[in-house]
């Protein structure tokens, strides 16, 4: 009654609409720019940072919490504790070693499996009901560690996988085409990494398929050309870590829009990491890569069922080998 007198018949207040919990694992560059981005979307009514850097930890949730005057009102805890993220609807795990320049996303495995061995059990135990979001690399392989760890059914273990390698994807045919990269519809699945695929055959600007736009608009272009697009794709990481030293703003927006469609029941269809056995011919056991993917509050509804080539095909059921062949080496 401090600041305010209550109206004459107040009712109680009405029940709290459900409250949407996301903790992000992790407090570093990636962590920190999908925190960033949370907030400045209003997707959370609590956002959790935990990271094993204490200091760190509470300098970023201080950070935070000071622009909270320009922000819809969230509640930012953090603690290194895992308990604090209890009841959680979302768990986003970027926690772990980054790429040095030059370096391979898949050299990064063994260093952060024995990271997840200790972070995905606490996870899981405080929030059995959550949809784990993993962006650590390598992104799809440790997703399937997260599966195993977790005990989860496959519907709620989700890697970021090839959502953001489709955005730098539509980003450069956007550029090259002078449209909107928002009216480019293109996938690249598969790994999220050197082995992706770009589907090419199924693009589509403003609903008109690409390579007919092309012809039509009298663009010139050869194979040559597209595949220039896609090895630039493939080859973005790699020249944003060499320049900065990591990548943070794209994985940012890539993983909160995850966050949206999946919290906010949108079912849109993101390119992501699931268990892919037994799609497009993969057959090369449990593997988790990067297909196009209706996702909803439950987390997975389904993979659709896209167009692609023979070639497109291979690649991916290569892209799935090289996978495969990495988690039968793993010893969880
Ligand atoms: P960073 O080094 O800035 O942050 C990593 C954070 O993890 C650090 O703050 C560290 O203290 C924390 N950490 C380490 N062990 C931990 C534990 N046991 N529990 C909690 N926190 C722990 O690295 P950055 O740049 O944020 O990258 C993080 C990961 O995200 C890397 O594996 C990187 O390759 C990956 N990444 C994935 C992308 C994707 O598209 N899937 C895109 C960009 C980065
Ligand atoms: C990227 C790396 C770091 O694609 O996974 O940004």
């Amino acid at each position: 009654q401090v600041f305010f007198k209550s109206i004459e018949d107040t009712a109680p207040d009405s029940p709290i609409k459900r409250h949407t919990k996301i903790s992000v694992i992790g407090a570093g560059n990636v962590g920190m720019a999908i925190a960033q981005t949370i907030l400045t979307q209003d997707l959370a009514d609590e956002l959790v940072l935990v990271d094993v850097n204490a200091d760190k930890l509470r300098g970023e949730m201080l950070d935070l919490q000071h622009a909270a005057a320009f922000l819809p009102r969230t509640k930012i805890v953090a603690d290194v504790d895992y308990n604090v993220t209890l009841g959680s609807d979302l768990c986003i795990v970027t926690a772990g070693a980054r790429q040095i320049p030059g370096e391979t996303r898949l050299n990064l495995l063994h260093r952060n499996v024995a990271l997840f061995q200790l972070m995905i059990p606490p996870l899981a135990k405080y929030s059995p009901d959550t949809i784990l979001l993993i962006v650590s690399n390598p992104v799809d392989i440790l997703t399937y560690v997260a599966w195993k760890l977790s005990g989860f059914p496959s519907n709620r273990i989700i890697g970021s996988g090839t959502n953001l390698d489709s955005s730098r994807f539509r980003f450069l045919i956007a550029d090259h085409l002078d449209v909107n990269a928002q009216d480019v519809q293109a996938y690249i699945v598969g790994e999220h990494g050197d082995s992706s695929v770009a589907l090419w055959s199924s693009i589509s600007v403003g609903g008109v398929p690409v390579l007919s736009f092309l012809k039509k608009q009298q663009i010139a272009y050869e194979k040559e050309t597209l595949e220039n697009i896609h090895k630039e794709v493939v080859n973005s990481a790699y020249e944003v870590i060499s320049l900065k030293g990591y990548t943070s703003w794209a994985i940012g927006y890539s993983v909160a829009s995850l966050a949206w469609t999946l919290l906010r029941d949108q079912r849109r269809i993101h390119p992501v990491s699931v268990l892919a056995r037994g799609f497009y011919g993969i057959e090369c056991g449990d593997v988790f890569l990067s297909l196009p993917t209706q996702l909803g509050r439950g987390g997975v509804i389904g993979v659709t069922n896209v167009h692609m080539n023979e070639e497109e095909t291979e690649r991916l059921q290569s892209s799935a080998k090289t996978i495969s062949e990495l988690i039968s080496q793993l010893d969880l």
